[in-house]
């Protein structure tokens, strides 16, 4: 039998700068899920837009969201202990968008159905909210991975999922691609 060899194309290596903007420019090319981060700021819910969430557990169930460290919004969970993950659906771009506008307040009442004594916020027309206690936090260069403890959870639509890739919101079709 023949073997076949894959060699690498010889390249210059890389400096910093080359890795920082091809690293950027990789991770475009990952398709993700969107959910917006959710807590209370002076009793008013606020809300970050974020890609990098993700199930850690389900026994016990543990979920992952990586912020940014000096955001408001770290301040906030790190004082209350708690925060809510409302995964979003192809409807809710207004609220990814409104979410993720850097250096502004991001209060999300216009988004939510603020349900006294709710832990957390959540997202109206979302697809599936999660109220998470703080379990573990870890700091991760200039972020920070919230690990949170899965308390209560709701799933509110059958939406198709919001999508982020290449640096944009989009959809999925209707179904997974076939083989033939
Ligand atoms: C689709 C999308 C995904 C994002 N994912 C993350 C994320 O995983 N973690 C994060 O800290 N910020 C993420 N951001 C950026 C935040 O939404 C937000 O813009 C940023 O934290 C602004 O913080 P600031 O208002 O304190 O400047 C994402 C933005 C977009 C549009």
């Amino acid at each position: 039998m023949r073997e076949t060899v894959h060699t690498q194309p010889e390249r210059e290596p890389l400096d910093c700068r080359d890795v920082a903007a091809q690293y950027r420019d990789a991770m475009a090319r990952l398709a993700t899920g969107v959910v917006v981060v959710t807590c209370w700021i002076d009793g008013k819910p606020w809300g970050t837009t974020v890609s990098a969430c993700c199930s850690v557990s389900l026994d016990p169930p543990l979920i992952l969201a990586s912020l940014r460290e000096n955001t408001a919004s770290v301040q906030a969970i790190r004082r209350s202990g708690t925060f809510g993950i409302s995964i979003l659906g192809q409807r809710t771009v207004d609220v990814a968008r409104f979410a993720s506008r850097p250096g502004q307040a991001k209060f999300i009442h216009e988004y939510c159905d603020v349900v006294p004594d709710t832990v957390t916020p959540a997202i109206r027309d979302s697809v599936a909210h999660a109220c998470c206690e703080v379990d573990q936090q870890v700091r991760a260069g200039d972020h920070v991975l919230f690990v949170g403890r899965v308390r209560e959870v709701f799933l509110h639509t059958n939406d198709r999922p919001l999508v982020y890739h290449s640096r944009d919101f989009c959809g999925i079709g209707q179904g997974a691609p076939s083989d033939s």
